[in-house]
């Protein structure tokens, strides 16, 4: 691959571009197109996935069970979780994720490598975020080659960290049906699995014990994330709590100019657990970039999600009827008189060349606000509409 990197640093690079390119993005419909022929393959694949009134008895079965205990991992095992999650949540959460993208991109907090971005998901279910960032980065790369811009050109590898192998098959037969492969794709199951110096360590000394030829270099490959995702995964104060180390453990890890970025809900807890999770994240030497934006679909976006979920839930019936239960948490939305889809709210995390102390960064951000330079809480992209009845992990 050629050597790809911008004279003048990669933030630099993207706040030179930043405009040309969401203005390219809507110009070409890229969010929009991307989100039709999802729903049309979503739509299609579920369709085929539930063919009997068995089916369709373990899909309303599931429905409830992820609107409400989605924090239970128990909730994963039933055999159509993955396709009731999809159904509720796949499309409204793959335009989040988008507009996430965006922001990122519009504060020059996206992260660009030479040889193209490693992105971690962690928690991927049945994976919203991983499409839209598989795509928004194709679509990067096209501008870039339109710009004559090397710096844009960047391949992304996905890494996914998921623990239930429904998810898993689900994923991955989704994929092959809607013919949207990512090249490089690795799965890890555990979070907690991973270790990055650990493990890196332990396949130097394997590498040397079996003299293979630059067993450093090799070595020093493995677990090198520029992009770490944390999707509706850290959703109450027990879960920081179990998955604490693991975490550390990969982003103090990071190398300058990898970002994370944490999606996940507003009210209620979240603002505490926020709090919890930036401690943890400057203890790790990142810096905080933004706080609390506000992400939901828009309109246009709406109307495409709520016609596939019409189409779907009609295809559900006609093989079993909606119990009661289902109907009476989803029939205002699917009617359009209760919103469908949420409202995420984003943080996002730089690691900066000089590690960042956590008083640091606490005074860096109380000069930024002073600054109103970042996204203060409660500020949207998008526009009001309509709300799935919400998850628990929002
Ligand atoms: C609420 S879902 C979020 C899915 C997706 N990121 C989103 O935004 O919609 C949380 C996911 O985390 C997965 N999970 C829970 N514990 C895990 C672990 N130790 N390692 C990897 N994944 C885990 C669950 O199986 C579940 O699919």
């Amino acid at each position: 691959m050629a050597l790809n990197r911008p004279s003048h640093g990669w933030r630099t690079v993207v706040q030179r571009h930043r405009r040309t390119f969401l203005n390219y993005l809507d110009t070409e419909r890229a969010r929009l197109s991307s989100l039709e022929v999802l729903a049309r393959d979503l739509t299609a694949f579920l369709q085929n996935l539930i063919r009997t009134g068995d089916d369709a008895i373990a899909f309303w079965e599931a429905v409830p069970r992820v609107i409400s205990d989605c924090d239970n991992q128990e909730t994963y095992e039933l055999p159509l979780a993955p396709a009731a999650y999809s159904w509720l949540y796949l499309l409204d959460r793959y335009a989040r994720t988008w507009y996430a993208l965006e922001h990122l991109f519009n504060t020059a907090c996206f992260p660009l490598a030479r040889y193209g971005v490693n992105v971690l998901d962690i928690g991927t279910g049945p994976g919203p975020s991983v499409l839209a960032i598989g795509e928004f980065y194709k679509h990067l790369s096209a501008f870039g080659t339109v710009m004559q811009e090397s710096a844009f050109e960047q391949p992304c590898r996905l890494t996914e960290v998921e623990l239930s192998w429904l998810n898993n098959s689900f994923r991955g037969h989704f994929r092959e049906f809607a013919r949207r492969s990512f090249e490089g794709l690795t799965l890890i199951s555990d979070l907690n699995s991973i270790d990055p110096r650990e493990e890196r360590r332990r396949l130097r000394e394997r590498l040397l014990d079996e003299e293979v030829w630059g067993a450093n270099e090799e070595a020093q490959l493995i677990h090198r994330y520029r992009f770490v995702v944390i999707s509706n995964f850290i959703t109450n104060p027990e879960k920081l709590e179990l998955f604490e180390v693991s975490l550390r453990r990969i982003l103090s890890d990071l190398q300058p100019g990898s970002v994370v970025l944490l999606i996940g809900g507003s009210g209620g807890h979240y603002p505490k657990l926020q709090e919890a999770f930036d401690r943890l994240v400057f203890e790790s030497g990142l810096r905080l970039r933004v706080a609390g934006t506000k992400v939901r679909s828009r309109v246009a976006d709406t109307e495409v999600i709520l016609t596939a979920a019409r189409t779907i839930a009609d295809h559900v019936v006609r093989l079993h009827p909606m119990p009661r239960d289902v109907s009476i948490s989803v029939q205002p939305a699917l009617d359009g008189r209760e919103p469908w889809g949420g409202r995420s709210s984003i943080r996002a995390y730089r690691r900066n060349a000089r590690r960042d102390t956590g008083a640091r960064n606490a005074a860096h951000l109380r000069a930024r606000e002073r600054k109103a330079e970042i996204q203060v809480p409660n500020e949207e992209t998008g526009v009001e509409f309509n709300n799935v009845p919400k998850s628990t992990d929002e």
